[in-house]
């Protein structure tokens, strides 16, 4: 889409205070380590976040993810900041289509660096898009009661409370349309 960045999903965007400017693109099979680097740098508390609070292998998690991606209707985006010539993963999201419930399921996570300055809305909306492109209706994710964060992206993004969470859990959901 963009000459600047080729194999970028959404045209590049300069975060406040981010030094480059970010590029949104789906990830490959040569990401693994970089990504792997990426996970092991989030703090404690969003990396709990990110994984339901399960301990993960950020090496296993990665590779998990681009494997996961590499499914029909599944895949995975990063968002990397481009400065003198380098390029550092800052966020990821990644999609799995379930066929059985009919909808995208996600999970998203922003470096803590870089959180509250928009990212995590640019990714969710270029998730969006591509969910559209391959012809699904419905996205949904689960997050936990407290994650403040994560209930306030999806608020605004449009996402709402299906009722479906238990004490613990909210389960959020968005119709799509083109
Ligand atoms: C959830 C997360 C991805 C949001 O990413 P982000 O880039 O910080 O989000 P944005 O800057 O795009 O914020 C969009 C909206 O989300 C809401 N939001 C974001 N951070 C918030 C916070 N700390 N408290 C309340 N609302 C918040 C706000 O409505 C915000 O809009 P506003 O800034 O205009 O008020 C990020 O906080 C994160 O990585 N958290 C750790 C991992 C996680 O919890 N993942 C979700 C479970 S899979």
């Amino acid at each position: 889409m963009s000459q600047l960045f080729p194999g970028a999903d959404v045209e590049p965007v300069e975060l406040a205070d981010a030094g480059g400017m970010v590029c949104i693109r789906t990830a490959s099979a040569s990401d693994v380590e970089n990504l792997s680097i990426y996970f092991t740098g989030l703090s404690a508390t969003s990396r709990n976040k990110r994984f339901s609070g399960a301990r993960a292998d950020p090496g296993a998690v990665a590779a998990d993810c681009i494997a996961t991606s590499g499914g029909l209707g599944n895949f995975t985006l990063l968002a990397e900041l481009r400065e003198d010539g380098r390029g550092t993963i800052i966020g990821e999201a990644l999609y799995a289509y379930d066929a059985t419930a009919r909808q995208g399921e996600f999970a998203i996570s922003v470096a803590d660096a870089f959180q509250r300055k928009g990212l995590g809305l640019q990714m969710l909306t270029a998730m969006e898009a591509r969910a559209i492109d391959l012809g699904h209706a419905m996205i949904a994710a689960e997050t936990a009661r407290t994650n403040a964060e994560m209930r306030g992206l999806a608020r605004k993004a449009g996402f709402n409370d299906t009722g479906l969470g238990d004490w613990q859990s909210v389960h959020l959901a968005k119709r799509l349309s083109r």
